[in-house]
Formats: C-alpha cells, structure tokens, sequence
C-alpha cells in the first residue's frame, strides 16, 4: 500500500513538473519584430548620456529633445520611470528589469494588460507571416503608438456631401 502511494506521488510530482516546464516555456515566449522606429542618428543613446550628469528633476528640456511633449499619465510620472537613469539605451520595468527597446511591449503591457493580451494573440495590432510553421513578425505598440503621446488624435470628419447643384426652376 505504501509503494503504491509513494509511486502516486512520485506520479504527481513528475506530471507537475512537466507541466511547470511547458507553461515557463510559454511565458518566455518571444515575439520576432522589425527594429524599433528610432529617429536617426539618436541610437544608442549613450553615445552623449553616457559622458552626462544625470538631472532626475522634472523640467522642460531645453538643450535637447525639444519634440518630445509628454501627453501620457504626464501628471504621474516622467521620462526616467520608462528610460534607465544609468544606461539610456536600455527601458526599466517597474520592478527594475532592464529591457531592450526591441522588447518595449513588455513596458507596455504592465499597465495596458488587455490591450497586451490582444496583441498577443494578434487580435490588437498587426502580425504578418504564417499561421503554421515559420516565424510570424508582430509590430511593436510603438510602431504605431507614439510612445510618449500614444492618444490618436482624432481624425476630422469630412464635411457632409453638398446636394447637387441642379438648378431647378421653383417659380
Ligand atoms: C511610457 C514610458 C516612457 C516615458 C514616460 C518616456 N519615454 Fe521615451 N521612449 C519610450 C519608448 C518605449 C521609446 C522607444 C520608441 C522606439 O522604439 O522607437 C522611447 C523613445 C525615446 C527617444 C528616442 C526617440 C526617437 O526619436 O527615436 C527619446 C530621445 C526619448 N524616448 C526620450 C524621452 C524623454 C526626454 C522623456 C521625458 C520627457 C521620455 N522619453 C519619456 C518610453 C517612454
Ligand atoms: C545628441 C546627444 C543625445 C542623444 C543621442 C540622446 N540624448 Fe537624451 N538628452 C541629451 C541632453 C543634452 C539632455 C538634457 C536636456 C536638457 O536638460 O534640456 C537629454 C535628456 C534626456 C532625458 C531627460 C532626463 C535627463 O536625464 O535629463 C531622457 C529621458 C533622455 N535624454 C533619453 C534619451 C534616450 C532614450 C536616447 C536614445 C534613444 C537619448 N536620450 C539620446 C542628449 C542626448
Ligand atoms: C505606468 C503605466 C503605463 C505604462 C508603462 C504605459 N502606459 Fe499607456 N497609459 C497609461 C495611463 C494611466 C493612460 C491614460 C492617461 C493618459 O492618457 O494620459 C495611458 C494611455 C495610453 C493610451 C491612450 C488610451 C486611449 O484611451 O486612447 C495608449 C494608446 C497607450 N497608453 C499606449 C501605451 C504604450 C504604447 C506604452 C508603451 C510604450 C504604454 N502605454 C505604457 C499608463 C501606462
Ligand atoms: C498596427 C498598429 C498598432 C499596434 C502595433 C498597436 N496598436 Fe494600440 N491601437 C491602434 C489603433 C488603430 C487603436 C484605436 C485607436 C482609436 O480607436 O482611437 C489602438 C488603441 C489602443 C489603446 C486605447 C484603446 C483600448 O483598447 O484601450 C491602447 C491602450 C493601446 N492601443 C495600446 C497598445 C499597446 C500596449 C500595444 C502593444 C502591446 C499596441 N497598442 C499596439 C493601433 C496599434
């Protein structure tokens, strides 16, 4: 009886192992994309941060990046929260990792977790490629999201059609 125990358990133990391996397989997944929409010229960053003082306070930028406003949860937070004060080239995770720009979507997805889900699963954004075998490229949010103004403004509806200009006689 005992063996027959012990063995079930050692059963159990083997199965949940197995299936521990398949999910942590699942969630390191990685997803193939183009390279990050950089301007040019500005990448890596470090080319002029790394020789910089670091200025943690929250200002208008003056000598450089004068384009980029930030119009996203500004009140809350600013540019170092997303970009690591020590290593500009790399993004930070709240809980400290470091990323790569290739891998941003895994910034946004700590807070738009749907919306990251969605994109997983190619409903939300855009996936190229085959559905069976092959690599599927996925865009990444900042492809189409600016990463610091991500709101899409609104498109201006074009004016009603103007009747047809009949000239008719009402007299
Ligand atoms: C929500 C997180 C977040 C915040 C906050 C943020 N950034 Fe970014 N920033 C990003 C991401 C993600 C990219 C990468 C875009 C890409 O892959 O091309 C980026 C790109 C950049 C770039 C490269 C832009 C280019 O032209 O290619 C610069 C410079 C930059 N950020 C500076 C700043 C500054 C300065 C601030 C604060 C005023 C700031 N960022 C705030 C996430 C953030
Ligand atoms: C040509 C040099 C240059 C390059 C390249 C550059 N920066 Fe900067 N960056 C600056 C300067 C100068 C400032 C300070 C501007 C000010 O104080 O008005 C600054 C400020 C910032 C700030 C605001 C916080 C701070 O430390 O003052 C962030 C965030 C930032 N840069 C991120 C980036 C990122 C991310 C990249 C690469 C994608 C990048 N920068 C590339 C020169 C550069
Ligand atoms: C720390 C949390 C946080 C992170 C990280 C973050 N966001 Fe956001 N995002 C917000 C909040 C809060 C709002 C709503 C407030 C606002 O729009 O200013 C928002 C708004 C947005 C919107 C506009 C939603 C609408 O209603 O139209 C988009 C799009 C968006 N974020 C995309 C991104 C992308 C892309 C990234 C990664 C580069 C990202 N976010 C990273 C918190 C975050
Ligand atoms: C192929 C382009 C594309 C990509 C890639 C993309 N989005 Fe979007 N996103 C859109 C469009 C288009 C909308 C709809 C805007 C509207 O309805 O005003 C949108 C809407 C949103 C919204 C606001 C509406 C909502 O459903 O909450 C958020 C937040 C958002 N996207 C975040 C993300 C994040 C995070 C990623 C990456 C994981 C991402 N997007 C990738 C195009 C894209």
């Amino acid at each position: 009886m005992r063996i027959l125990i012990n063995g079930l358990i050692l059963f159990f133990i083997l199965i949940l192992t197995y299936l521990t391996s398949v999910f942590s397989k699942e969630l390191i997944e990685e997803f193939p994309v183009p390279p990050p929409p950089f301007s040019e010229g500005i990448y890596p960053c470090s080319n002029c941060h790394a020789s910089m003082d670091l200025n943690p306070k929250k200002r208008v930028l003056k000598d450089e990046h004068t384009n980029i406003q930030l119009h996203h949860a500004e009140t809350l937070r600013w540019c170092l929260d997303c970009h690591y004060s020590k290593n500009r080239d790399k993004l930070r995770l709240y809980n400290g990792e470091l990323i790569d720009f290739g891998r941003s979507y895994l910034l946004c997805g700590e807070c738009h977790g749907n919306v990251f889900r969605d994109w997983k699963a190619g409903i939300h954004g855009k996936r190229q490629g085959y559905f069976i075998g092959g690599k599927r490229t996925y865009l990444l949010c900042v492809h189409c999201h600016d990463a610091h103004s991500p709101k899409f403004k609104g498109i201006k509806p074009e004016p009603p059609p103007l009747p047809p200009k009949v000239k008719r006689d009402v007299r």
